[in-house]
């Protein structure tokens, strides 16, 4: 077969030098999925942020990492007296328009109404909660000696009748079992007060492998990550206006940090970042909300607490245009939001709502697209790199 040893030789040595680059290939292939898999540091932030707890007038572990993720990209940092974070990149020239970029840092919470003698905690909601929303889910309640877990206790069908299986147990008849024996092992052993703000407990997952993101609290902790990363590239090429990146508080209770900011910022644009309702799943139609998840960011053009300034509207829709950023719009007759604050405060600034479109809101576990979140970023970005001061005048121009 072979004409010669040397031949035979030959052959095998290159059998032998495929094989090996095969290997190779392989071993490549296997480190290069590896980083696919490896979460980057947009991922890690959007985990961390979150699985944090920030109860409604609660919100010191989320500013603490807006804190410190805003930090490198920022040269001062105030706080209003709710607790809102005021970071502030100033333009150079002293007289540039100041452009407010605002999300809220609070989450549908619980307050510890009462201990019973037997050391089951009642509750009294906060925010726009569901009943069917709080049943047979974990929370923390953050206590003065630390978390404690709790579970918001279901009977058991055992022991129901058929018309009770079908029903929705009523708020105030449900409670929390931390697994105390008494009043005093609750008060004394686990430190729980009346007044306790209760976070729920909700664990980060990017969902099977493609670029949606289940977790609790997208509303709105998708906006604060997405303030995040639009700082780090204004960092990069710094926009012509001043910019304050704002983490409200107590937005849930009728966007009370929005207005306590707005009244330190002034500010003569408002964009504010919310959670957008995902209405592409069974059971919701375009007539109750239109965004859908991937559809890229959304818009809102009316909700209950405001409408937005159409000169801001159509400049961001010509700035996402330009950029090829699809976008979507929201007509809500329900809803409000922090850049309703914005826009009332002084004398008015144009502002409006941009969302990151978000399915299952004001529940334990909500999902989001990362490609919609990037585009948000993208936008948002791109249209405070346009804030100079004649745009600035000409959208806050009537007739
Ligand atoms: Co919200």
């Amino acid at each position: 077969m072979f004409e010669s040893p040397r031949a035979y030789h030959l052959a095998v040595s290159r059998v032998l030098y495929h094989d090996q680059m095969r290997r190779i290939l392989l071993l490549f292939s296997i480190v290069l999925l590896a980083q696919a898999a490896e979460p980057d540091h947009v991922e890690r932030l959007l985990a961390e942020l979150s699985e944090a707890y920030g109860p409604i007038g609660f919100e010191g572990p989320v500013r603490a990492i807006m804190r410190r993720e805003l930090t490198p990209y920022v040269a001062r940092f105030e706080t209003d007296g709710l607790g809102s974070l005021i970071a502030v990149a100033p333009a150079s020239d002293a007289a540039a328009p100041r452009v407010m970029l605002a999300a809220h840092m609070d989450e549908l919470s619980l307050l510890v109404k009462h201990i019973t003698p037997e050391g089951f905690v009642k509750f009294l909601p906060v925010g726009g909660w569901l009943d069917l929303a709080l049943v047979n889910q974990r929370f923390v309640i953050l206590t003065r000696k630390g978390p404690v877990t709790g579970l918001c206790a279901l009977k058991t069908p055992h022991i129901m009748s058929s018309e009770e299986r079908s029903r929705i147990p009523r708020r105030d008849s449900l409670f929390i079992d931390v697994g105390a024996t008494s009043r005093q092992d609750a008060e004394e052993r686990l430190g729980i007060r009346p007044g306790d703000p209760i976070a729920p407990q909700s664990r980060f997952e990017k969902l099977n492998g493609g670029n949606l993101y289940l977790g609790k609290a997208w509303d709105d902790r998708a906006g604060l990550a997405v303030i995040v990363e639009v700082m780090r590239r204004l960092k990069q090429a710094p926009a012509p206006c001043s910019v304050y990146a704002v983490a409200t508080a107590q937005e849930e209770v009728g966007v009370r940090g929005a207005k306590t900011a707005s009244y330190l910022v002034k500010p003569d644009i408002g964009i504010n970042l919310e959670g957008g309702v995902a209405a592409d799943h069974p059971g919701i139609t375009a007539d109750e909300a239109q965004e859908r998840i991937g559809g890229g960011p959304g818009m809102f053009l009316h909700d209950s607490f405001m409408l937005p300034n159409v000169k801001l509207r159509d400049f961001i829709l010509d700035t996402a245009k330009a950029r090829g950023i699809p976008v979507q719009f929201e007509i809500l007759s329900g809803y409000g939001e922090d850049g309703a604050e914005m826009q009332r405060a002084y004398g008015g600034a144009p502002s409006i709502n941009l969302t990151v479109p978000t399915r299952y809101m004001h529940n334990h576990n909500g999902i989001i697209s990362r490609a919609d979140f990037d585009r948000t970023v993208e936008l948002v970005t791109e249209v405070i790199r346009r804030m100079d001061s004649a745009t600035v005048k000409r959208l806050k121009t009537f007739d």
